[in-house]
């Protein structure tokens, strides 16, 4: 995920810049850079790679000055290289800016600004506000500023500095986090608290909407329409470690609370306004194109082979698309009827896995289109398939996939709505409702997520059983082998997934007395059918956790204990189901007192067969 860092004192700017930059890079970059003014203009310093590389190339002359910005990237618009890192500069080189997250509407600024004789050199959708602040320009930053806040739309954190005005520098943010360090005779800026708390502990948080003038001696925040706003300072008293995490005990529980973010930012800029349709414009498909396809397979490997049978559900019933499953290490050695009529999709949060390349590499081999949903901006899988999909779920640090999964539910969702729509397969009104059901995840996964104590109770209460049975139908089935597996990564715990349906043909006989049974119960059309399954188990006296619908009070009947998701449309469950099944796995990781992070014999990547 990217970092931002920024100084302005009395001590040399770079010094910090670097020192800032180097706190931030536990959370993943491809390339780093820095500007500083040196008095008389801004002297900028980027190159792709670790930051150790722009340290190398700064050696020899360290840019001087006490005001400057700073920046790692990971890369999202536009690949890793010199050109795209940060900070980002107009045409005269006299604006700079640094950025995380993403401008959707950057394409139509981009020609707009081209057409007004702007000159752009990087791929990146954050030159464009380097180039809009150059455009608005007349005298005063500040202004400047404002008026490209209103043009652009997005989710940003945004770092300003100009040879004009150099005396301060000017953030502002929506959706992607900023502190503001208080020192003496010094104020710093950061992304991240871990960046700052080598030099001060006096912060504040900007929020949603504010913008920050940050002079040596004074900060100054007011809102869009410049009303001051008095921020109230706190003291962090974090350790390095803590604040790495930024105050989570792990990363894995982060992450997990990053959802709501990560599923706004994989679906932002690829909703139509009005509702009325995906926009994909990495594909850019005619109906031709759809046409052509005969056959989907999907490949994917862990977690990611989870989200590919949530996405086959998907193609299926949403696209009527044909489509095939398969773990990657088996689909490369059995000989696939695969051909040009087939597109294959390859899953892979890291985009390194090296069975999912090599069954990509084989799907190419016999001819097929190939497309990977992945999450890391040129990765080998992203370089060797035909297109690309990226999840936008930022860096996922812990071993136990969670934010990753869900943004990849997300991505197979858009893809199958936009197969359909080209298709004509769903009617409009339909689709609207599902494009409305998709906006409105972030906020119910934030729901999900503000009362996690009846989850915890469960995890103290049967994290010691050595067997827990997860059982579902259709897609609820697809999430269950999801739970499943988060249980038995990170808490070790033996944890069976079953289509509901299926148990009464063997796994039936392993459900006695006190055995822990959860039970997935969102999906009306099956609904009956999964009651009688779970009163199947009730029989044999398992323990059962229902994980039903909010309003479904015919489920507490059935169960021991109930989980409520707020009420979405029935494709979209899963991506909130899993949410109180990774929590699960996590709290009952603690309970059992295991390395949540790290899990035993087990790799965030694997690259190796
Ligand atoms: C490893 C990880 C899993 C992950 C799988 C696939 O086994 O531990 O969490 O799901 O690889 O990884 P990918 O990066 O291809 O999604």
């Amino acid at each position: 995920m990217c970092g931002i860092v920024g100084y302005i004192g009395p001590k040399e700017a770079a010094q910090f810049l670097i020192e800032g930059m180097s706190k931030l890079e536990y959370r993943g970059y491809d390339s780093a850079g820095i500007a500083v003014f040196d008095g008389h203009k801004i002297n900028v310093e980027k190159t792709v790679g670790r930051l150790g590389m722009l340290e190398k190339k700064i050696e020899q002359a360290p840019p001087k000055g006490h005001t400057g910005i700073g920046h790692t990237r990971w890369a999202t618009h536009g690949r890793p290289s010199d050109v795209n890192s940060h900070p980002h500069t107009d045409c005269t080189g006299k604006f700079v800016v640094v950025h995380n997250g993403i401008i959707e509407n950057y394409l139509h600024i981009k020609e707009k600004l081209i057409e007004k004789g702007h000159t752009f050199t990087s791929e990146t959708d954050t030159e464009v506000v380097a180039h809009l602040i150059e455009e608005y320009y007349d005298g005063d930053f500040e202004a400047a500023v404002k008026k490209v806040l209103a043009e652009i739309e997005g989710s940003y954190a945004l770092v300003f500095m100009t040879e004009y005005e150099p005396d301060k520098i000017i953030c502002t943010k929506q959706d992607n986090p900023l502190v503001i360090g208080l020192g003496e005779g010094e104020n710093f800026i950061a992304s991240d608290i871990p960046a700052i708390i080598n030099r001060t502990r006096k912060t504040f948080i900007l929020s949603d909407g504010e913008m920050a003038i940050v002079t040596k001696d004074s900060v100054w925040v007011q809102n869009r329409q410049g009303v001051p706003i008095t921020k109230k300072i706190f003291e962090v008293n974090w350790d390095a470690e803590a604040a790495e995490k930024g105050g989570y005990e792990h990363f894995m529980i982060k992450e997990i609370y990053e959802q709501p973010k990560a599923i706004r930012e994989t679906m932002l800029g690829r909703l139509a306004k009005d509702d009325s349709s995906i926009i994909l414009d990495e594909l850019k498909w005619t109906k031709e194109d759809v046409a052509a396809i005969k056959k989907i397979v999907i490949v994917a490997c862990g977690t990611a082979y989870h989200a590919g049978i949530v996405g086959k559900y998907y193609l299926e019933q949403l696209a009527r698309m044909p489509v095939e499953v398969d773990i990657a290490s088996e689909f490369r050695y059995r000989s696939p009827l695969v051909d040009e009529s087939t597109l294959a999709i390859v899953i892979s949060q890291s985009g390194e896995t090296s069975d999912t390349l090599a069954a990509l590499k084989e799907a190419k081999r016999l001819g097929a289109r190939t497309l990977a949903v992945t999450n890391v901006v040129g990765s080998s899988i992203s370089r060797e398939a035909d297109q690309v999909i990226y999840t936008w779920a930022g860096p996922e640090i812990a071993v136990a996939s969670t934010k990753a999964y869900t943004t990849q539910l997300i991505s197979m969702c858009l893809l199958a709505l936009y197969i359909a729509g080209l298709k004509e397969a769903i009617a409009p009104e339909r689709l609207k409702e599902l494009i409305h059901g998709l906006k409105e995840l972030p906020a119910q996964a934030h729901e999900l997520l503000e009362d996690v104590e009846p989850i915890k109770t469960f995890a103290q209460q049967y994290g010691f059983n050595e067997d827990v049975f997860f059982i579902g139908r259709s897609l609820d089935y697809a999430v269950a082998l999801e739970g499943s597996l988060k249980l038995k990564e990170i808490s070790y715990i033996h944890a069976e997934a079953y289509a509901a349906g299926e148990l009464k043909h063997g796994t039936l006989a392993l459900i006695v007395e006190g055995i822990p049974v959860i039970a997935l119960a969102t999906q009306k059309d099956v609904y009956e059918k999964t009651l009688s399954n779970i009163k199947e188990v009730k029989a044999r006296d398992a323990v059962v956790i229902g994980l039903a619908m909010q309003g479904d009070e015919q489920i507490k009947k059935y169960v021991d204990h109930t989980i409520f998701i707020p009420a979405t449309e029935k494709y979209l469950t899963p991506i909130l189901a899993v949410i109180p099944l990774q929590l699960l796995a996590y709290y009952a990781a603690i309970t059992r007192g295991c390395d949540v992070d790290k899990p035993r014999n087990l790799a965030k990547s694997v690259t190796v067969e």
